[in-house]
């Protein structure tokens, strides 16, 4: 059996930080998003070979995780000359698939039974089996109607919000038979979402409904992609770098903190980092690899990739910082702000 995690989007809801880090290996503490995913699908014995299918930057990703053997999976990579939209991406990679498959959003993250979904669908003998999960507001989701039998009846990508008749969405995780991807054109832009799940309910064809209620979250906006911080710090959602340490400060062992420097858990200080004299890392502050917090400073419920600065005395409150981001002395930086790699922020500046 083999996986395809979709990770071809451009990931624009979360610009500036995507320009030049595709959405799929954004950094969630110091490991790239998609270590995460690689994790869950490791753990079903069955899956072997998990293929990426990308077009945005596809290089970026292959350098990180080469032919998987770090992660210890079989990877393929298969790059799409133009975006083919998630059905698209699904049929390009058809030829290498003659089995069963799992496809997988590349940019969510849960704590989903994965075994149990595919023995669901084997029960079924389904062609289509697709995991929802309840959220609040639908609207940003494809929303999925089920019967008493727990049988697709409707999906609707999109909905406005006079059209949310269920809370039941699309978690982004499914489990297909090879022989339904035949209505899926070649070389065409074709949604999985639009078109190819409306025509398994159009058709009567066996589409089940796993409904999972744990932990699930599309890190794809801002907003989101600092929850996922908090919720692993708070062990909402247990992962590294907090197992066995929810609610605590987790020092990377080469951080260099000064004994005057207060750190106030919970917060992650990555490799490398330095934190000077009397500086503070507050609650929910993330500290990039090599970042260096200079004397005073205080950094507080914000994110900062790798290699970035903040000065004497600055302020960083509630803010992410792309990598190599410079924040000046005593320059202040505050809720909701979003720095591209690189941004400097002048020395006594305000934002
Ligand atoms: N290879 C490839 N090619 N991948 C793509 C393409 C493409 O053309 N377009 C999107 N993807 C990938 C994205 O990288 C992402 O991992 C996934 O497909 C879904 O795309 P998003 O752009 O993140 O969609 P969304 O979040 O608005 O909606 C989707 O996810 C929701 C759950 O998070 C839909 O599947 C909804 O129905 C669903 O509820
Ligand atoms: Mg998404």
């Amino acid at each position: 059996m083999k996986a395809i995690l979709l990770a071809g989007g451009k990931g624009t809801r979360l610009r500036p930080l995507t320009l030049h880090t595709p959405k799929p290996i954004v950094p969630i503490f110091d490991r790239p998003f998609l270590t995460y995913q690689i994790d869950l699908l490791k753990e079903i014995p069955d899956i072997t070979e998990i293929i990426l299918s990308l077009n945005y930057q596809p290089r970026r990703i292959e350098e990180v995780f080469g032919d998987g053997s770090d992660v210890g999976v079989h990877l393929r990579y298969l790059v799409e000359p133009a975006p083919l939209g998630t059905a698209g991406a699904v049929k390009f990679a058809q030829d290498h698939l003659d089995d069963t498959v799992v496809v997988f959003n590349g940019d969510v993250l849960t704590q989903i039974d994965l075994a149990a979904v595919i023995a669901l669908h084997r029960e079924r003998r389904a062609k289509a089996t697709i995991v929802l999960t309840p959220v609040e507001n639908p609207t940003a989701y494809g929303l999925v109607e089920t019967d008493a039998a727990g049988n697709v009846t409707r999906f609707l990508e999109k909905p406005k919000p006079e059209e949310i008749t269920c809370d039941t969405i699309n978690a982004g995780i499914y489990v297909l038979e090879p022989d339904t991807l035949d209505r899926i054109p070649k070389d065409t832009n074709w949604s999985i979402e639009r078109s190819y799940f409306p025509s398994l309910v159009e058709r009567g064809e066996t589409f089940v409904a796993y409904v999972y209620r744990g932990y699930w979250i599309d890190i794809g906006t801002p907003e989101k992609y600092v929850q996922v911080h908090r919720d692993i710090m708070d062990g909402r959602f247990h992962a590294a770098p907090f197992d066995g340490a929810v609610g605590r400060a987790v020092v990377a062992p080469t951080a260099r903190v000064d004994e005057s420097a207060v750190i106030e858990g919970p917060c992650y200080v990555g490799e490398g980092a330095v934190v000077k004299a009397g500086a503070r890392i507050g609650r929910h502050a993330v500290i990039g690899r090599q970042t260096h917090v200079d004397e005073q400073a205080v950094v507080e419920g914000a994110i900062t990739w790798a290699n970035g600065w903040v000065g004497r005395e600055a302020e960083v409150r509630e803010a992410i910082l792309g990598r190599n981001a410079h924040v000046g002395r005593n320059a202040s930086v505050g809720a909701g702000t979003i720095l591209g790699d690189k941004s400097v922020v002048t020395d006594y500046s305000r934002s």
